[in-house]
């Protein structure tokens, strides 16, 4: 992982010089990683020997980071990684641009390392993701979304990009068909796990820790599962003002769905759900060879469901 830091650092060089300040700024400010560290560990795991994992592990970071700048200016958030975000203090198009400039940064590395197979995997993902951001904005404000509709949204916006950090890891180790399968798969429950956790800290975390604000979720409208759930399940006066909070968005109601989600299963019940994509992403490592890398892969769907940050 410090080889894949060092590799982030020196692939951010520009000399136009916003872009370094920008892109080291939320770089520069952690993050966990986690992307990365998928792509070493499948790799490892599948007796890869070269170089190249830390290429692709900085690719996947690069692509994350600018899905995050991206997103914050659509979310309008103020706050990730613990400080105010790019474009609260760069501004909205400045983050979009150096977004812009982080994926194409991305490809450029992904065609040096010149596997077509990952490629292909790389730039699926990235479309991918695309069409996740556009159909939660279309959700937003949408307080009859169901289950599916939501775990579409997170299964293409989040699970996508773990699936195919964990794929071109195992690419890269030349795995059999069925190996590489399987290390998508579990890419696929780990990334919908954490995703699924995630949207619990929106309402139930603690901004020290996650780093972020809570009620993000909540001011844009964003029908989440807690929030699917109290609608479904609460009672009749709880679904109704979740309904109304969704529909209208902003940060006046927080107290009021926190409580309405208090009176309910909803936090218990999403956090089972993600233990559910916990346990299927542990299923999909089934056929792999014990190893150390294995054993990580396995810690990390704990701490997906877990974390506090
Ligand atoms: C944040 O991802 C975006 C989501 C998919 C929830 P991370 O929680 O992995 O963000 P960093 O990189 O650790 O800041
Ligand atoms: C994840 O969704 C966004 C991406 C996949 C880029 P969120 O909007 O919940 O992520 P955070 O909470 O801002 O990190
Ligand atoms: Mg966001
Ligand atoms: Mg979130």
């Amino acid at each position: 992982m410090e080889a894949v830091d060092e590799l982030i650092r020196r692939r951010l060089k520009s000399d136009v010089v916003l872009i370094r300040q920008i892109s080291e700024y939320i770089i520069g400010s952690g993050g966990k990683r986690l992307r990365p560290a998928l792509v070493l560990l499948a790799a490892g795991a599948t007796g890869y020997r070269g170089h190249y994992h830390h290429d692709l592990a900085a690719v996947v970071e690069f692509i994350h980071t600018a899905t995050l700048l991206h997103d914050d200016v659509v979310d309008e958030s103020d706050l990730r990684r613990g400080r105010r975000t790019a474009n609260a203090e760069f501004g909205n198009a400045a983050s979009v641009l150096v977004g812009d400039f982080l994926y194409s940064r991305a490809f450029e590395m992904m065609v040096d390392v010149g596997s077509m197979r990952v490629m292909e995997v790389l730039a699926e993902a990235t479309n991918t993701i695309a069409e996740g951001e556009v159909l939660q904005l279309l959700n937003a404000h949408n307080a009859t979304i169901g289950e599916n509709v939501y775990l579409d949204v997170v299964r293409r916006k989040t699970a996508k990009l773990f699936e195919a950090a964990a794929q071109i890891g195992a690419v890269l180790g030349e795995a059999p068909s069925e190996l590489e399968q399987g290390l998508a798969a579990y890419g696929r429950h780990l990334g919908t796990a954490f995703q699924l956790i995630d949207d619990v800290l929106d309402y139930s975390g603690d901004a020290a820790e996650t780093g972020k604000n809570l009620g993000d979720d909540l001011n844009e409208g964003k029908p989440t599962l807690p929030l699917i759930r109290v609608i479904q399940h609460g009672s009749r006066s709880d679904a109704a003002l979740v309904r109304r909070a969704i529909e209208e968005g902003g940060r006046e109601g927080f107290e009021s769905v926190l409580s309405a989600i208090r009176n309910t299963d909803a936090l218990a019940y999403s956090r089972a759900c993600a233990g559910e994509e916990a346990r299927r992403a542990c299923e999909a490592l089934g056929g792999m060879d014990n190893s150390k890398y294995k054993q990580s892969l396995l810690e990390l769907t704990r701490f997906a469901v877990e974390r506090a940050y």
